[in-house]
């Protein structure tokens, strides 16, 4: 385990936090791999009640790693980013997020897969997967149409503006809006320590019902979003728009 993923034990969470400052978090491939190994780790070991997912004060992630996208675009379903969001989805255990800063293409995404957000206000949400020549991935192009309206989800998918975490709280994406700073990360382990305090069987019980209703329609939906952003991956206007943003940095 390198140290670009932290993992802390308090009580009965797990701490898992992105720790690559200098590339504001960007996700590389190892990273996916040691968040989902850690995360079904967590799934399997009963001490565990909850896991929170963090980046720093001023970062949560800048999305997947632009240089291996270019270098080592994932060919198929079993690859990395789809190994640590298949561990996601399938874990039984409550997932809490803390975003402050940027979070960025997956870094927005994986937050629809989390069972509780806190975000601070000025967090800075934004999956620019058109900007980049690339598609909707893991369930957004179903989750966020049905959760804000077509309209609405247009903006964040087709255009890929950003938002607020002020707004993503308004908007369901997030539970709740935080100040800046560490408040997001306190709440997140605050909220989480309590699960140590509840009933396994009841939260995880709890927990696939609220997702068991749309668990198939989601899986076929990531399936054709994944063959599609892989394909696009490879696309001429992925290319330059990923390599656009190498050559700028
Ligand atoms: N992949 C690889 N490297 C990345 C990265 C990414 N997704 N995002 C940022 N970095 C690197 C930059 O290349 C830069 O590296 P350098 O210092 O060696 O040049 C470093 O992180 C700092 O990035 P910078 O853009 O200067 O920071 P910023 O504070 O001005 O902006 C972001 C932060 C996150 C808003 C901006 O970096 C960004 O938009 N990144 C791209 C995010 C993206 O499109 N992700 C989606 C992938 S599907």
């Amino acid at each position: 385990m390198t140290d670009a993923i932290l993992q802390q034990r308090e009580r009965g969470l797990l701490i898992l936090q992105l720790n690559r400052p200098d590339k504001k978090n960007a996700l590389t491939r190892a990273m996916y791999t040691q968040l989902a190994e850690a995360l079904e780790r967590a799934d399997a070991d009963p001490a565990i009640s909850a896991v929170v997912i963090q980046g720093s004060t001023e970062c949560f992630t800048a999305g997947n790693d632009i240089g291996d996208f270019l270098e080592q675009p994932p060919s198929d379903l079993d690859s990395p980013p789809f190994h640590f969001m298949n561990s996601l989805l399938n874990c039984r255990k409550p997932v809490i997020a803390a975003v402050a800063g940027a979070a960025v293409g997956i870094g927005t995404t994986l937050l629809l897969h989390c069972d509780l957000v806190y975000v601070s206000r000025d967090a800075r949400l934004r999956m620019p997967f058109v900007n980049l020549g690339l598609c909707p991935e893991f369930g957004s192009s179903l989750i966020l149409p049905r959760l804000l309206g077509h309209a609405k989800a247009a903006q964040l998918l087709l255009l890929g503006e950003g938002f607020s975490g002020e707004q993503a709280a308004a908007w369901g994406i997030a539970t709740e809006a935080l100040a800046s700073g560490d408040a997001a990360v306190a709440k997140a382990r605050e909220i989480a320590l309590r699960f140590d305090t509840l009933g396994p069987g009841a939260v995880q019980v709890t927990k696939q019902l609220m997702k068991s209703v749309d668990r198939e329609q989601l899986r076929q939906v990531i399936e054709e979003e994944g063959a599609l952003f892989t394909q696009r991956l490879r696309s001429p206007e992925a290319i330059a728009a990923l390599s656009g943003f190498m050559a700028r940095h």
